[in-house]
């Protein structure tokens, strides 16, 4: 049946409801609401519950116009109740009681687009706080009870290096580059066109003199980081940030590159980090039981484990807080705590860090492995990536 007419008999009937409290839920293009809480996309569930109870043919009628509603209704939030993810469940309520795939992809549809919309601007973090508040130690539900503010606005972005980063985006970028010219960064393309559009677009006087003073030292210790982290840094820190980027506009497509997204713009808008990506997502749940929070120094946790307890070591940039004497007694303990064959994967950022000539006999360098991968590191604010195998 021509979907116009069943979305007529749908409100012809009354029972079904539009115009109804919500001002939140979004109407169709006939003025019918599409939400789940009080619109179209709700009655799917009750029309399919009718005919799999009752068995009239009318209901099915009814949950198909219904299904039409919700899947045309303009883009809204992402939301469960009121927006595209409750349209999505409803899409995929009609696809089981029915078997017509069509519903399946549709519903794929509206679900894509609310994650899309979610990402950027989650209504919900609130509420997934109260499910996570119950297991946390009571330490940390005290401290994030009174930081409502930095949930609702998402806690990736609250830490002191974010909002480093989100200073320079709000106050420092608008002052070199348009909105516009950010934009066509991200859209990427050919080595060529990146090339050419850093060289003749990005890459003025001001952008390098606003990104060395913004990014020196004095700044970054200030505003970024605690100051106590450089003390281990050697030569110019601003240069070398520099030399990153330079990589990540050119060298490194921006269109696959979250991390540069998010500095950017505050959002990811293209790409999404490893463990952000609907692919992974089952794979992460399902594991989750292997997963164990130690909280505190690395040194005291591998006094626990005991020796040649560990496989592999991902030390992100631990090293680069800590004295070359400190680090070199640090390496030393984790060869004992590891497996022969196994490795330690970690960055230099700003201090150099590698296993000294004198570990040689206990540790070999994967010297082309880490720099392939360290050439291909979309976290490209790293100078060095390090990967070094225990010898047997
Ligand atoms: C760059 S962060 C990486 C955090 C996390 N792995 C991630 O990817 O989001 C490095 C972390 O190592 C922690 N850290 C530094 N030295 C440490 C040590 N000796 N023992 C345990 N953790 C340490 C820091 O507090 C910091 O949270």
């Amino acid at each position: 049946m021509d979907p116009g007419v069943l979305r007529g008999e749908v409100a012809r009937t009354g029972l079904y409801l539009p115009h109804q409290p919500s001002t939140v839920g979004e109407h169709s293009g006939n003025g019918l609401q599409a939400s789940w809480c009080n619109g179209a996309a709700g009655f799917v569930h009750l029309w399919t519950l009718a005919h799999r109870l009752l068995g009239k043919q009318h209901y099915a009628r009814m949950a198909t116009g219904a299904a039409w509603a919700a899947f045309e209704a303009p883009q809204s939030n992402g939301d469960l109740c009121c927006g595209l993810a409750g349209r999505a469940y409803g899409l995929l309520n009609l696809y089981k009681h029915s078997g017509e795939r069509v519903w399946l992809d549709r519903a794929r549809d509206l679900a894509e687009c609310a994650a899309v919309v979610s990402r950027a601007s989650s209504q919900r973090r609130d509420g997934l706080y109260q499910r996570c508040r119950r297991a946390l130690s009571s330490p940390v539900r005290v401290f994030w009870d009174a930081h409502p503010g930095e949930i609702a606005r998402g806690v990736g972005g609250a830490g002191k290096f974010e909002n480093y980063f989100a200073v320079f985006r709000r106050f420092v970028l608008p002052l070199v580059h348009s909105r516009a010219r950010v934009t066509q960064l991200l859209r990427g393309g050919s080595p060529e066109v990146r090339n050419r559009f850093y060289r003749e677009r990005w890459n003025s006087l001001r952008w390098r003199l606003l990104f060395r003073v913004f990014f020196s030292r004095f700044m970054m210790g200030r505003l970024g980081r605690d100051p106590s982290f450089f003390r281990y840094v050697e030569g110019s820190v601003a240069a070398r940030i520099f030399a990153r980027a330079q990589h990540a506009l050119t060298e490194l497509d921006p269109a696959d590159n979250p991390y540069l997204q998010w500095i950017l713009t505050g959002q990811h808008q293209t790409a999404l980090p490893f463990a952000l990506r609907a692919e992974n997502f089952d794979k992460i749940r399902h594991h989750l039981d292997r997963l164990e929070w130690w909280r505190m120094p690395l040194e005291d946790f591998l006094a626990e484990a005991g020796p040649r307890a560990i496989d592999h070591f991902n030390l992100s940039d631990i090293f680069e807080y800590m004295s070359l004497e400190n680090y070199h007694a640090l390496l030393a303990r984790l060869v004992a705590a590891g497996r022969p064959g196994g490795r330690l994967a970690y960055w230099n950022m700003l201090a150099p860090r590698s296993r000294p000539e004198s570990m040689a006999g206990e540790l070999r360098p994967l010297d082309d492995l880490a720099a392939r991968l360290h050439g291909e590191d979309k976290a490209f604010f790293y100078s060095r990536f390090v990967v070094e195998e225990i010898r047997a």
